[in-house]
């Protein structure tokens, strides 16, 4: 799998979308007081810097080179980590926050679980999981503002676009939530819906 062939292109592509995005997830982090997070296939690393800039803790951790090459350039102070995020080499409860971002859409149901059952495992009990992915829209102004990321979509490699079409098919975020149990606190939505930050409370045992 090599999600690094656009890595070059990522941040001109959709920094500017992100940005609000990505600021709102740094205030969910901090409402929940959370100091120590995992950026779960961080990519270009745009959160992380984010963060990090936030004084909080944090580890950007993705399987593409490419990816992790231009996230380092941004700051070579935050621990970035070449791994699958399926089995990261954590201890238990290590973290308060992981953050998976747009990240689930593209790998299979069973790949989906076990990153999921990982966060689950590297957040420590009654810490978050904060989640953002493509949700389906209920508007009609909202499927006009799809149109553009099935096109981008529609440019991944074959695996990646399969298993988007696949999520979105079985009800995007609303089936991820109730196929993966999740105890969801907070739903925010972006751009009329297309999109959606989520957060799950880690309620292990
Ligand atoms: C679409 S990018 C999203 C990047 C970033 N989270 C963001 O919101 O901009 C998805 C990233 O997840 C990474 N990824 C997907 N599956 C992974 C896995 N099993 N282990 C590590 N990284 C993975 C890819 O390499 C890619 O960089």
């Amino acid at each position: 799998m090599s999600e690094g062939r656009f890595a070059g292109l990522y941040d001109a592509f959709f920094d500017v979308f992100l940005r609000g995005i990505q600021r709102r997830v740094a205030k969910i982090a901090a409402r929940h007081k959370c100091r120590r997070i995992v950026d779960l296939g961080c990519g270009t690393g745009s959160q992380c810097v984010l963060l990090h800039n936030k004084k909080f803790n944090v580890t950007g951790i993705d399987l593409s080179s490419k990816m992790l090459e231009i996230a380092r350039k941004k700051n070579a102070e935050i621990s970035f980590l070449q791994r699958d995020i399926t089995s990261t080499g954590f201890p238990d409860s290590h973290f308060d926050c992981a953050i998976i971002s747009f990240v689930l859409h593209m790998n299979s149901k069973e790949t989906e679980r076990k990153i999921l059952d990982e966060a689950k495992r590297i957040v420590s009990r009654n810490g978050i999981i904060i989640i953002t992915d493509y949700s389906k829209p209920s508007t009609w102004k909202g499927k006009i503002v799809e149109i553009p990321l099935k096109i981008i979509e529609n440019l991944a490699l074959e695996y990646h676009k399969k298993n988007y079409r696949r999520y979105m098919g079985r009800g995007a975020m609303d089936f991820l939530i109730e196929d993966n149990n999740l105890s969801v606190a907070e739903r925010h939505r972006f751009y009329s819906g297309v999109i959606e930050v989520i957060v799950a409370k880690n309620e292990k045992e």
